[in-house]
């Protein structure tokens, strides 16, 4: 899939506030999970890095992977300029690419949608987790299709029922799955709301 959407969005990702209220909810609600000083942690589809950098102070290291490369030289120069030196970039499709790296926490943040197999990727996710450790998928409710505008690239689902994402975890055998409401983008353009889920499951130790 081309990164190019991304690519150029990158350097201007951080300027809406929108984008920066949601990884702010995101991040606070998967800081009430157990985290550790021990956590070995990767979040897929990191972008400019706005959840993974305010989970990492909390956690061991953080593997932050995407696709797009103007996205992770953004997040790189972060990592440079505020000395995050816990946090490593990572350019790979999980879906594409060998990766054998096992996590305590996968996080995965208003990325799922833009992956055509959702459910493969959940299947991977849970490949790659300790025993014990946690998957965090935060996205879009279903919603109508006017999230996005109507001509972005790259959208592969207009949101998800997080019931059909819990039966996918269940089938992966993850437990104590459960989700939260944990925002509600509230869009100017089309003057509508979306609210964004934070799905949470764990691998039995
Ligand atoms: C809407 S942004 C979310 C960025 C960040 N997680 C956040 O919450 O601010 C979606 C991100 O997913 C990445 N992405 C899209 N398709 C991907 C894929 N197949 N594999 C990995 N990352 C992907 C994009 O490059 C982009 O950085």
């Amino acid at each position: 899939m081309s990164t190019e959407r991304f690519d150029k969005a990158a350097s201007e990702w951080d300027g809406k506030s929108r984008r920066v209220q949601l990884a702010k909810k995101i991040s606070n609600a998967i800081s009430k999970l157990a985290l550790t000083k021990e956590m070995d942690a990767m979040e897929y589809g990191c972008g400019t890095g706005l959840v993974g950098i305010a989970i990492s102070p909390a956690i061991k290291k953080l593997t932050a992977i995407d696709t797009s490369p103007g996205m992770l030289e953004v997040l790189e120069q972060k990592i440079s300029t505020e000395a995050l030196e816990n946090i490593r970039t990572l350019r790979c499709d999980l879906l594409a690419e060998d990766y054998t790296t096992m996590h305590h926490l996968i996080l995965c943040s208003m990325t799922l949608h833009h992956i055509e197999d959702a459910r493969g990727l959940l299947q991977r996710f849970a490949e790659f987790l300790l025993p014990g450790g946690y998957i965090a998928i935060a996205d879009l409710f279903s919603e109508d299709g006017t999230f996005h505008d109507a001509d972005a690239e790259g959208i592969h689902h207009n949101g998800f029922d997080p019931e059909e994402l819990k039966a996918v975890l269940n089938s992966c055998g993850l437990e104590d799955i459960s989700h939260t409401t944990v925002h509600t983008i509230a869009k100017a353009d089309n003057n509508r709301e979306y609210p964004v889920f934070l799905l949470t499951a764990r691998k039995p130790s």
